[in-house]
């Protein structure tokens, strides 16, 4: 068996994308400047139950862990049942970081004096930053390890249906969220095999949304090659 079909990198790129922004904003942002820190730190929402809010980075990043723990690692645990334990493990580790990031952010914005923020934000970023390194060090083992078992174990068929489940899953908005951080990540061969595939088999309406989603946010040569590759 022999399955070319990737469950993990294509949205591996976008939570990418999705982290060095984060990064970047963080570790250019004036923790004394009130207004800019709170609109910041809106993005690290901590509503984990609800998990709803569509901007927020670490909703994103759970919502992540559990559509893999929901649909793909029960399956993919017949095979290497070592390695999806192992897995989940960091995830709940990645999840413990991310809390206390989150709890951070809500302390920081309640701190009075312009100059304890700033020294927050110092411990902020660096919280941050360990995160990444180890969110990039998760996906890298999935991609690296999990992406050519499941090629192994399982057929295309079984892994489109897998990615359909976790579609499904998704509230339009979430959806669209991962979207919006995936479609500019990726190239125009994976692209234009995505927009092709999508013509094929979703309603009418859900591909001219996510046709103009490229058209927003796509780099524009890259946008154009993909359309006339696909022949939109
Ligand atoms: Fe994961
Ligand atoms: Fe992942």
């Amino acid at each position: 068996m022999t399955a070319t079909e990737d469950l993990f990198t294509p949205v591996h790129k976008g939570l990418r994308s999705m982290l060095y922004d984060l990064s970047a904003r963080l570790q250019t942002n004036d923790f004394a400047d009130v207004a800019a820190t709170g609109a910041l730190l809106v993005q690290l929402e901590n509503d984990f139950a609800v998990a709803r809010s569509t901007g927020c980075a670490l909703c994103t990043m759970s919502h992540h862990a559990h559509a893999e723990e929901s649909v793909v690692f029960p399956p993919a645990a017949a095979a290497a049942n070592s390695l999806v334990t192992q897995l989940i493990l960091e995830h709940h580790d990645l999840t413990r970081r991310e809390l206390a990031i989150a709890q951070a952010g809500h302390e920081l914005v309640r701190l009075d004096q312009a100059d304890r923020r700033i020294a927050a934000g110092v411990r902020l970023n660096q919280a941050a930053n360990q995160l990444l390194c180890a969110y990039l060090a998760h996906m890298d083992r999935e991609e690296a390890e999990l992406v050519p078992l499941m090629g192994e174990h399982f057929t295309n068929e079984q892994m489109v249906s897998m990615r359909d489940a976790i579609i499904r899953s998704m509230p339009p908005e979430v959806l669209f969220a991962f979207l919006n951080w995936m479609l500019p990540s990726l190239n125009v061969n994976e692209l234009s095999d995505l927009l092709a595939s999508v013509r094929l088999t979703a309603p009418p309406p859900v591909f001219k949304a996510i046709s103009d989603l490229c058209t927003a946010k796509v780099e524009p040569s890259r946008w154009a090659a993909t359309r006339s590759r696909v022949g939109i």
